[in-house]
């Protein structure tokens, strides 16, 4: 086997962030991902945010390594043609507002009963059930009920306001959750021949994400932000952002190595913040971050996103990969970030434009012929990209 879930087919409804990332994570261990769009675009390609060639940059980035087919789902006839696609795949994964998929008429009932052994992982913000599993979501709204956006002001200083996290958090780390739990469901499938439904929220998610600080707060009820703020802090931990000649470096220094080293490095008995900041001030991001590291401290230069692509070891790590649209050309993205001895992910193929896979799919595995497939493009039911 080379790929891990070469054997594996997602029928894809996702449209935005939180769903594209869990699809594409599958994509990259090997899974073929059809996703199913529709013919005007969705919200995750058309923005809001910067586009590139017409298309959201972070659609762009978002669904490397799947097929793309363009349908109209309120066409009942595309509708026919997905139901068969349903009966011919293991895995189906959407992250509209739950209900949505239920007026479409691809709730898990319907789609168990096509399919016994399908995988429905449904993704949303509050989940499918409780009193707010109604209301639409994105990142920071799970951010910020799960404690994250409260903390990350805090992390500033006492007295400032909630900071909402970069990064969108919210969406990319419940994508992990879903594909992970994706992954279990298709195990307990093979060994038992019984499909299940997934319901993951971005709220849930968030929440045990946020685990040390529920459970410190269980254990001593009371916050244990302002616990810290209370606690008396050793003015000799060498912790935080320093800023040195080009930019700033982050030191994590509670290693009691790495202080001995540093002790002996600079001849003192007691070393302090103050003294590393004199050693690294004058020395670029790089030259700090590697005196620091040798020293046996973890640390790193502070990077804005970009920059990663040029760092010799994330070179070295192969995790960036050229990959070449018809659309966008020719860009970069991260390569599948973890490495297997024997079943490696890969980044194999751009985002695809809308409906660009539609023919070859539909062909190809419902065995539909072009005067069909006119047809239905001729109604509207299905699109063709044509470049
Ligand atoms: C993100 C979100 C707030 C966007 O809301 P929205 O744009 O109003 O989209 P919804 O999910 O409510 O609904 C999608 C609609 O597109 C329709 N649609 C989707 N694919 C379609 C297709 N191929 N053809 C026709 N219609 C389609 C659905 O039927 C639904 O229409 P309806 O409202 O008439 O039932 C919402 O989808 C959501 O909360 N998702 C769950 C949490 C999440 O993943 N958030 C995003 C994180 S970035």
């Amino acid at each position: 086997m080379d790929k891990i879930l070469e054997d594996v087919r997602v029928l894809d409804f996702t449209h935005v962030w939180f769903g594209p990332y869990c699809t594409m994570m599958l994509g990259e261990l090997g899974a073929e991902v059809i996703m199913v769009e529709p013919p005007w675009g969705n919200i995750g390609r058309l923005g809001p945010g910067e586009l590139y060639k017409g298309t959201a940059t972070t659609f762009w980035a978002l669904n490397q390594n799947k097929r793309n087919v363009a349908v109209d789902l309120k066409n009942p006839e595309a509708m026919a043609l997905v139901k068969e696609l349903v009966k011919k795949s293991d895995v189906v994964v959407q992250n509209f507002a739950p209900g949505a998929m239920e007026r479409l008429g691809l709730g898990y009932d319907v789609l168990k009963a096509l399919n016994p052994k399908i995988v429905y992982a449904a993704l949303s913000g509050f989940g499918q059930t409780g009193p707010y599993s109604r209301y639409g979501s994105y990142a920071v709204v799970a951010e910020a009920i799960s404690g994250h956006t409260y903390a990350t002001g805090k992390g500033i200083s006492p007295d400032h306001p909630p900071v909402t996290m970069a990064g969108a958090l919210g969406d990319l780390g419940p994508a992990i959750y879903a594909a992970f739990a994706i992954v279990a469901a298709l195990r307990h499938r093979d060994r038992t021949g019984v499909g299940q439904m997934i319901d993951v929220c971005q709220v849930d998610t968030m929440v045990a994400f946020n685990c040390c600080s529920s459970v410190a707060y269980d254990m001593f009820k009371e916050s244990p932000i302002a616990r810290r703020l209370k606690r008396p802090q050793d003015p000799n931990r060498i912790w935080g952002v320093f800023p040195v000649k080009d930019g700033w470096v982050q030191i994590a220094g509670e290693r009691g190595k790495a202080i001995e080293n540093l002790k002996q490095e600079l001849g003192v008995d007691e070393v302090s913040k103050e003294m590393v900041q004199e050693r690294i001030g004058g020395k670029t991001r790089m030259e700090a971050f590697q005196w620091l590291a040798n020293l046996g401290f973890p640390c790193a230069p502070i990077y804005e996103a970009h920059e990663a692509m040029w760092d010799p070891h994330l070179k070295a790590r192969g995790m960036w990969v050229d990959v070449e649209s018809p659309v966008a050309g020719r860009y970069t993205v991260p390569n599948f970030p973890v490495k297997f001895s024997e079943t490696p992910g890969e980044v194999e193929s751009a985002s695809p434009a809308i409906g660009m896979h539609t023919r070859e799919v539909f062909r190809g595995l419902l065995g539909k012929s072009d005067a069909e497939l006119d047809a239905l493009e001729k109604a509207g039911a299905i699109a063709q990209w044509k470049g």
